[in-house]
């Protein structure tokens, strides 16, 4: 775990120092949980979006997007149950002067029990090699045993104290299991309060008084609202789903982790609309579909789980989580929700106007069930980047940070290299990249010798590097540098942009979750 640890923090330095991620307002020591994403950290940021755009509205007929403004009015967030239900439950550690989520401190505590069963199976595993039957060990070894039904008494009795909201529970858990305070290391506990995650602000400033709006805590409600206009104005027929990336804002009580949980972020979610009764089917179609697309990026399937809900939020009849292996841990990427008809319904009755759907088919109109999926940009952003982050020993004994991003999301597709900065080579150099600077994000780059300059196209995770020769001025040939292997290819240059073109494409990933 250490080593883990240790390896979180690089990459967060690495992203500073290569230009991906700043803090917010550095120069006035920063804004906790607020960050800014450089000059590559954006365009990694911009990719991720687009294969999530494009899977949704290019890859589904009934999929399509829209933009709906951040500020709504006060009262959605009264009919979506934010207002009275959006809380955490917190708590302060009365000699630190801390403050946690009490939720957060228990599941800290579950994870230690996994922590120790892993052990165990790593150590098994280790001691029996190849003959290994893990299924059978984690099944009846004693201690395994002992440790599992620990958890599932702590669990079983954590996911009763969030269902019935008992609050009191939650906090005589936390005093059961001697949970200290990291700071204090004490258990000397307040009580556990509620506490509302949606920053307020006030529109207007007339003689009347100025109106509280909410800056808001999902896009998914701004999709809900503009409902009838998509289907009416694009003709829409059941099932059909709507699209939309944009900021959210929640304020984080226990904001770390980097990216992971931030006070700003951003959502790809999408609301898909089907008839009542259809829902649990179509809740498991998207449940597949989007383990499909994160797979397809090839970032390794063992980094990828499910975990479905203990407890259901105000509005869903299903859910489930994908997880991913980030180095502290399997958390939550993307919330994948059967919401019922719970917030068409809310909104009909808190805006007065009917909100339902005519079924040609069934001749009947109804209020349609929605399945949701809501993926943060933010998280996803920081999966690709962790598990891109490798440190290299070559072969000769020098050492090599590379980001070996799937190249279709890789910041920079190609570095243009002059070998030396005379003959002709930068002339030639700038040739190539005024040529291949319509499809692709290019760099040039002539300072240091040529391995310092791969060195720092690796630490951006730059897929290709082209080096301009001698050779080049009569051959019309350059040498392609490969990210991942070091290996090095002659091509033409008038081959380059179908070369590159084919293995940076999102095409390509896009094409394997259609056919799968
Ligand atoms: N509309 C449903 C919804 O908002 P959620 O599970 O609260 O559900 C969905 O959020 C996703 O948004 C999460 O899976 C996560 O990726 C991202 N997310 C939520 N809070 C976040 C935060 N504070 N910082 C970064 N990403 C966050």
């Amino acid at each position: 775990m250490a080593q883990e640890e240790d390896i979180f923090k690089k990459l967060i330095s690495h992203s500073k120092e290569y230009g991906f991620v700043f803090p917010s307002s550095e120069i006035y020591d920063g804004l906790g949980a607020v960050y800014d994403y450089g000059q590559n950290g954006v365009e990694l940021k911009n990719n991720i979006k687009k294969y999530w755009w494009d899977s949704m509205t290019l890859l589904n007929e009934n999929v399509v997007g829209i933009d709906s403004a951040i500020f709504m009015h006060p009262t959605v967030w009264k009919a979506s149950g934010h207002v009275d239900a959006f809380n955490d439950p917190l708590i302060d550690n009365k000699d630190s002067k801390k403050r946690y989520r009490a939720d957060v401190l228990i599941e800290e505590q579950i994870t230690k029990y996994d922590d120790k069963i892993n052990k165990e199976v790593e150590k098994a595993a280790k001691r029996f090699g190849e003959a290994f039957d893990e299924q059978k060990f984690r099944e009846t070894h004693p201690r395994v045993l002992e440790y599992q039904a620990k958890r599932e008494k702590l669990h079983h009795r954590f996911a009763k104290a969030l269902n019935d909201n008992d609050l009191n529970e939650l906090r005589q858990i936390i005093l059961d299991y001697e949970i200290v305070c990291p700071i204090s290391g004490t258990c000397n506990w307040t009580e556990v309060r509620q506490f509302n995650l949606m920053f307020a602000t006030e529109i207007g400033s007339t003689a009347d008084g100025a109106m509280k709006v909410y800056l808001r805590p999902e896009t998914a409600q701004g999709i809900f609202v503009n409902f009838l206009n998509v289907q009416k104005s694009g003709r829409m027929k059941i099932p059909f789903g709507i699209a939309q990336i944009g900021k959210a804002f929640r304020n984080e009580i226990v904001a770390r982790q980097f990216v992971f949980r931030m006070r700003e972020f951003e959502q790809m979610e999408m609301q898909f609309f089907v008839r009542p009764g259809e829902e649990l089917k179509w809740f498991e179609q998207w449940k597949q579909i989007r383990m499909r697309w994160h797979k397809a990026l090839g970032l390794g399937d063992r980094k990828y789980r499910f975990h479905d809900h203990d407890k259901l939020a105000h509005y869903a009849n299903a859910a489930t989580d994908i997880e991913f292996e980030m180095p502290f841990g399997f958390k939550e990427v993307e919330g994948i929700h059967s919401r019922t008809d719970f917030d068409l319904r809310s909104h009909e009755k808190y805006s007065g106007k009917k909100i339902q759907y005519f079924d040609p088919e069934l001749n009947q109109s109804y209020i349609p069930y929605v399945i949701e999926t809501s993926i943060g940009v933010d998280r996803m952003f920081l999966s690709v980047l962790s598990a891109a982050y490798t440190e290299e020993t070559l072969d000769d004994g020098e050492t090599r940070v590379v980001l070996k991003l799937p190249p279709a999301l890789a910041p920079v597709k190609l570095a243009v290299l002059p070998l030396v900065k005379k003959d002709g080579l930068p002339e030639k150099a700038r040739e190539i990249i005024e040529n291949l600077k319509f499809d692709f994000q290019c760099q040039y780059d002539e300072k240091d010798s040529i391995g310092k300059r791969y060195r720092r196209q690796d630490a951006i995770g730059t897929p290709y590097c082209i080096t301009i020769d001698h050779d080049t001025l009569n051959d019309q040939c350059v040498t392609i540098r490969y990210r991942d292997t070091m290996e090095q290819e002659r091509a033409p240059i008038d081959r380059l942009e179908e070369i590159i073109r084919d293995k940076v494409s999102l095409k390509n990933i896009l094409k394997k979750i259609a056919e799968s």
